[in-house]
């Protein structure tokens, strides 16, 4: 197998797919667009969903990219060898192009030719079929024509195979996924990529597009029949250098050295040492990423910027397991700018903005703290017994993020316990909770009521042209988006609060520029011709390439979409509530009567 470095494994990718057609797009932002059903970008067909859905794409009908992913569903998991809450996905599509044959090929030969990997080596697993779609027996026969043995043809359930959609609703379909075979011993009889004994490992996942699940749970055939993989860099690279973990690879490896080096511990001690190592490591990649962001966000203590908090302190309390502090985490994020800064140059751009949040929240944490230990004190006089309920403990870890080992320790040096089952019991009830409020928040996604929300979206850019008009200032950009069926929401840079007048004020101006009419015009051309023609946006798109430009009305921006047909679709426009959203940015919440 080559042992590639993960700018190696990026280029190879890259190159391999533009021979074979694809455009190369640059990564999307981890801050979704005009998407509620999800906080962060999870995969790279999340900024593709319009795509897969019909529209059509400047670039082509073939691209391939290295997209930026945050999921933090299985932030408990983080510190075992794979586990990650921030990773580069390296992915290629084909939106109603291509299909099985190719995409199965193609993949093949990547494996097999570009990364050395013998095919003995491999294993595949195809869907088994059910009720909603039958058995893939093209895929497989494909697989065994390539080489690949019958017995290493594995048939899963929708469990296993079957990816999408990422939100509640959308696109999705049956997937093929690649693995390595460690050459482990089967852990038993039934021993299939499906189980985690750890003989097989997920390389890559070829997806086969061509359904959409509605909000009935139902799955509809797509407009057309798509393709979407994606393959995880920092795992890949691990596997192909046959490391243990994917903190010895080259994205990682910098850091745990210099946190070795801070602390004065080893890596490779193991336990407690090694696993905080890790965690520290994963999350402060993450956070640089989450602020640094082209949409970046702030600590707070809603949406995305609750994650980032939660991220930056759960670093914090591992750093203080090793022994450092807030300024450690520093370091190691200016060196994960400076390794990902030419790859990701805005992460360089932002540079001084990552690590001065990073110090005013670690500033921020050690006063909750210390605001915490007050209040245990206080407890303490009070209880009854020698226990502290688990409540209480909880409630220290939730309102002042004490972590249980740390109120555990101070009770007992003044010779109390913590009722621990019950602080366990009080984590239980607030998740169940969360998870009910999200689910209720996330409800509803943009394909679901697409007519609505496109009409809202072609709203949202009216909007932000006339609160340059009537607030007479030309700095005023998009500082985020998000549009579900019933409302929009739009976040722009301005210091105060707008004045009755002025909101009055954009209205009017929004509602005679619905009342103009005339159809919304949609036009490709490069960035630099979108540039001179006043189009605004974000211009994140390298030079040269293609991108859509939406006039609406007086308005002209890049967007992907999609929009209405005619301003006459839009009704009346009303802003419902004008806000701060955090420092120097204003919210905006409006609907279309
Ligand atoms: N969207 C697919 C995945 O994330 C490729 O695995």
């Amino acid at each position: 197998m080559e042992r590639l470095t993960s700018s190696e494994l990026r280029q190879a990718y890259l190159n391999f797919f533009k021979e074979r057609g694809h455009a190369v797009i640059p990564t999307s932002s981890l801050i979704p667009e005009n998407d509620p059903t999800v906080l962060f970008t999870t995969a790279g067909m999340h900024p593709l969903v319009p795509y897969l859905l019909g529209e059509k794409h400047p670039a082509g009908t073939r691209l391939t990219d290295v997209q930026i992913c945050v999921r933090t569903g299985d932030i408990d998991e983080v510190g075992d060898a794979f586990h990650l809450t921030f990773f580069e996905m390296l992915g290629n599509w084909s939106l109603g192009d291509y299909f099985k044959k190719e995409a199965i090929s193609w993949s093949y030969e990547f494996l097999t030719k570009v990364l050395g990997i013998p095919v003995e080596k491999l294993a595949v697993s195809v869907f088994a079929g059910d009720e909603d779609c039958p058995k893939d027996e093209e895929s497989a026969r494909i697989w065994q024509e390539m080489g690949i043995p019958k017995d290493k043809i594995f048939f899963l359930p929708k469990k296993n195979n079957w990816w999408g959609p990422a939100g509640m609703t959308g696109p999705c379909g049956p997937d093929t996924e690649m693995f390595i075979d460690t050459g482990k011993e089967k852990c038993g009889e039934g021993c299939s990529p499906a189980c985690d004994c750890g003989k097989y490992l997920e390389i890559w996942n070829d997806v086969f597009m061509e359904y959409f699940k509605n909000q009935d749970g139902m799955f509809e055939p797509l407009k057309q029949r798509n393709v979407d993989t994606g393959m995880g860099l920092e795992r890949t690279i691990c596997i192909l250098n046959g490391y243990n973990s994917v903190y010895e690879t080259d994205l990682f490896d910098f850091a745990i050295k210099k946190l070795e080096e801070l602390s004065g511990r080893k890596y490779s001690e193991g336990g407690d040492v090694t696993l905080a190592m890790r965690i520290v490591a994963d999350h402060v990649r993450t956070a640089t990423f989450i602020i640094g962001d082209v949409k970046g966000v702030t600590p707070s203590n809603v949406d995305q910027g609750y994650v980032l908090r939660r991220l930056i302190r759960r670093a914090l309390r591992y750093l203080k397991k090793l022994e450092l502090d807030g300024s450690a985490m520093q370091e190691i994020a200016k060196l994960y700018i400076e390794k990902y800064g030419d790859v990701y140059p805005f992460i360089k751009e932002n540079g001084e903005k990552i690590i001065s949040e990073l110090e005013l929240e670690a500033e921020r944490f050690s006063k909750t703290l210390e605001q915490g230990l007050k209040e245990l004190e206080k407890v303490l006089t009070h209880i009854q017994g020698k226990v502290l309920p688990g409540k209480t403990a909880f409630r220290l870890y939730d309102t002042f993020g004490f972590p249980l080992e740390i109120t555990k320790e101070l009770c007992a040096e003044q010779g109390f316990s913590v009722d621990e089952e019950g602080y366990h019991e009080a984590f239980r009830i607030h998740q169940e909770k969360s998870k009910m409020g999200a689910e209720q928040k996330f409800k509803g996604g943009l394909a679901d009521n697409a007519a609505q929300t496109a009409r809202l979206h072609s709203a949202t850019h009216l909007l932000n042209a006339a609160l340059k008009k009537v607030l007479n200032d030309n700095n005023i950009n998009q500082k985020g988006s998000n549009i579900t069926a019933e409302r929009l929401r739009f976040d722009f840079n301005f210091d105060r609060p707008l004045t009755p007048e002025e909101i009055k004020a954009v209205e009017d101006f929004v509602n005679a520029e619905i009342k103009k009419g005339g159809e919304i015009i949609c036009e490709e051309m490069t960035v630099d011709e979108a540039l001179s023609k006043g189009a605004v946006g974000v211009f994140t798109s390298k030079y040269g390439e293609k991108v859509k430009v939406y006039t609406i009305g007086c308005s002209k921006e890049i967007c992907g979409g999609p929009h209405a047909a005619n301003l006459s679709e839009l009704g009346t426009f009303k802003i419902v509530k004008e806000q701060s959203s955090s420092a120097g940015v204003r919210r905006i919440r409006a609907i279309l009567e």
